[in-house]
């Protein structure tokens, strides 16, 4: 009977030096050998009422210098990590007439999603992009990049990046360009020229990057085909649901980021499924409503919201007479391309979720 507590002190002693020199036994590890995906991340919603009024303040408190004017949505559950997901950032960034964002580039890849503003432009490895509300813009890892203002119109747009990824990745790289600008060497929305015609491709262009050499989706043809595609089925998860392209290969636009635009019907209820991915949802328009892991968000036009992987998810549009658009990032390809994407439909209680709660920012607040 005495040896018992000596046992223990031995076996403390023992976990003290296996500690002292970096060591742990597995059995000490074993429940983060998780049955399934339990993400530090909590889904979350940043309604546009509350975004648009910090980002407003923001032109008036924070000049643009060095740094560009974007809200960086940070998600509660990632303890003040640069993470709205586990793998993705979303920002929303204001530029006011006249302002230029200085020329940098850095390898996490971007995308911007144009909430407000005509006329704006994202200038990429010496060609303008410009912009309108609805359109898509890319910035490959590695590209150039300056934004500028010529317009009398403050111009919003949302940022998505892989930063998170890339800081697990230890793959940071980040340059200042020598000039405020990089000089335009191609002719303002070259790349929608040669690459913006969906099944038709220029046979002249060797070069195939990884990243989609369409810099820009104009939401009048993603509206074409949302519009087109409206009569049909879709998908019952997530309604006629698009992801955009690279126009050369089919795949995703981005290598680390998927890129979706989806309708939701007048009325359209979706049913719940969950799978590995995190993604972050923009209400492009609409009133509508995601159940969450039970948790009901109650969105409309603006709002941002963060997805958890494996959380059960399904989207409704609660009007019976308007469209819901929704616009996402996902970090899919880097799941797929690693062999982990995993997909589960919930199959109990008619494919729907028990509403347990319905969100409200004071409860995220940490
Ligand atoms: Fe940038
Ligand atoms: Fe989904």
């Amino acid at each position: 009977m005495t040896a018992r507590p000596q046992a223990a002190s031995v076996r403390e002693a023992f976990h003290e030096r296996m500690h002292a020199n970096h060591m742990y036994g597995l059995w000490e590890l074993a429940s983060q050998m998780t049955p399934h995906p339990q993400p530090k991340m909590i889904a979350h919603m940043w309604r546009w009422s509350l975004l648009e009024s910090i980002i407003k303040e923001s032109a008036e408190a924070v000049p643009v210098g060095d740094e560009r004017r974007a809200l960086q949505l940070f998600n509660p559950g990632l303890g003040g990590r640069w993470a709205t997901t586990n793998n993705l950032i979303a920002a929303v960034q204001i530029l006011l007439p006249g302002e230029v964002a200085r020329a940098h580039r850095h390898t996490p890849t971007a995308i911007r999603f144009i909430m407000e503003g005509v006329g704006a432009y994202t200038a990429v490895d010496g060609e303008r992009v410009y912009m309108a509300p609805g359109d898509l813009i890319l910035t490959p890892s590695w590209a150039w990049h300056d934004h500028g203002n010529e317009t009398n119109e403050r111009v919003i747009w949302m940022d998505g990046l892989d930063i998170p990824l890339i800081q697990s990745l230890e793959a940071m790289f980040f340059q200042f360009y020598k000039a405020p600008q990089v000089p335009e060497t191609r002719p303002a929305n070259t790349s929608k020229q040669l690459h913006g015609h969906a099944h038709l491709s220029p046979t002249w262009v060797k070069e195939k990057p990884q990243s989609s050499p369409l810099l820009l989706y104009s939401w009048d043809r993603t509206w074409e085909a949302l519009s087109a595609l409206r009569d049909h089925e879709g998908s019952p998860f997530d309604g006629i649901a698009l992801e955009y392209r690279h126009p050369q290969t089919g795949g995703p636009l981005l290598p680390t980021m998927a890129c979706w635009v989806q309708l939701l019907r007048p009325g359209e209820c979706t049913m719940a499924h969950r799978h590995t991915g995190s993604a972050v949802y923009y209400v492009v328009q609409g009133e509508g409503a995601t159940v969450i892991d039970g948790q009901r968000f109650i969105w409309g036009k603006g709002n941002i919201i963060a997805l958890p992987p494996w959380a059960l998810h399904e989207h409704a549009n609660t009007s019976s007479s308007e469209d819901a658009v929704l616009f996402s990032i996902q970090d899919t390809p880097v799941l797929e391309a690693l062999g982990l994407y995993y997909e589960e439909v919930l199959t109990e209680n008619g494919g729907h979720q028990d509403v347990t709660s319905t969100f409200t920012p004071e409860e995220n607040r940490r």
